[in-house]
């Protein structure tokens, strides 16, 4: 079955018909909201708001090992992770969204793994490619085919937050070999991974990262949520919800 974890300007899929509501307890705390059981192009999913009903949990205070065990434990084996970032090319206008391939991790602080504690093993696992292939590959397909543009490939960095960078970061991730930048891609993509679920990401592209573009001389917007607020944000979301109808449907 397929978790469906929405970030900013996706707390929830109208489209989706609500069969149940409920709060999962797991040995980690409990996730950032209860999980909503529902029907989308008929088939049964599991979608939970990443930053809460109400957006009040801030990037780096997610409870991401309550979030992906609690998926986990009512079934899903597939999360499609829609997270929001900022674009680091000028020359990508944002507006569109990139199926991102590849991680890079700057995030601290977070509890970034199920592997800790003295009752449970070492393990290191592989994350050579952190998103699942197969899932990335059903995604573009199905973007190519309803969406004018999409990005198929890019390097996801991941930042700590909740403030935004500065343009000489941004430099610092660009030279990285960074293509987005976002707040929330890690450890949820590691955990998903941990617990072999298949995992990928549709970022779309909200902003111009900072000293970028429109966002040469400032960022202008005080908090993420605010970003969504406009047309462009909204329209992308529709295009998103679009576009996990036809994954689901084609399961
Ligand atoms: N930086 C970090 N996270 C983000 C951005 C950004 O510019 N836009 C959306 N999420």
């Amino acid at each position: 079955m397929f978790g469906i974890i929405g970030g900013t300007g996706l707390a929830s899929i109208h489209e989706l018909k609500v069969l149940k509501r409920e709060l999962i307890r797991t040995p980690y705390g409990e996730p950032s909201q209860p999980l909503i059981f529902g029907s989308l192009s008929n088939k049964n999913i599991v979608f939970l708001a990443r930053h809460g009903s109400g957006h009040t949990i801030p990037p780096h205070e997610i409870n991401y090992r309550a979030n992906i065990w609690a998926l986990q434990s009512v079934g899903v084996t597939k999360i499609i992770s829609v997270a929001t970032v900022g674009v680091i090319d000028e020359a990508v206008k944002p507006g569109a969204i990139c199926i991102p391939s590849q991680i890079i991790d700057y995030t601290y602080g977070r509890k970034n793994t199920y592997f800790d504690g003295a009752e449970m093993p070492v393990k290191h696992i592989d994350f050579t490619y952190p998103y699942d292939e197969s899932l990335r590959k059903q995604i573009i397909t199905s973007a190519q085919a309803l969406l004018k543009t999409v990005v198929t490939e890019g390097v996801y960095a991941a930042v700590q937050g909740p403030r935004l960078e500065t343009a000489a970061e941004i430099n610092r991730l660009e030279k990285d070999g960074a293509n987005i930048v976002g707040m929330t891609g890690m450890p949820e993509a590691a955990l998903a991974k941990e617990l072999n679920i298949a995992y990928a990401a549709i970022c779309p592209m909200v902003n111009h990262a900072a000293g970028r573009g429109q966002s040469k001389d400032a960022i202008s917007f005080s908090s993420i949520n605010e970003l969504c607020d406009n047309d462009v944000c909204q329209h992308m979301m529709i295009d998103v919800i679009r576009l996990i109808q036809t994954i689901v449907s084609k399961n």
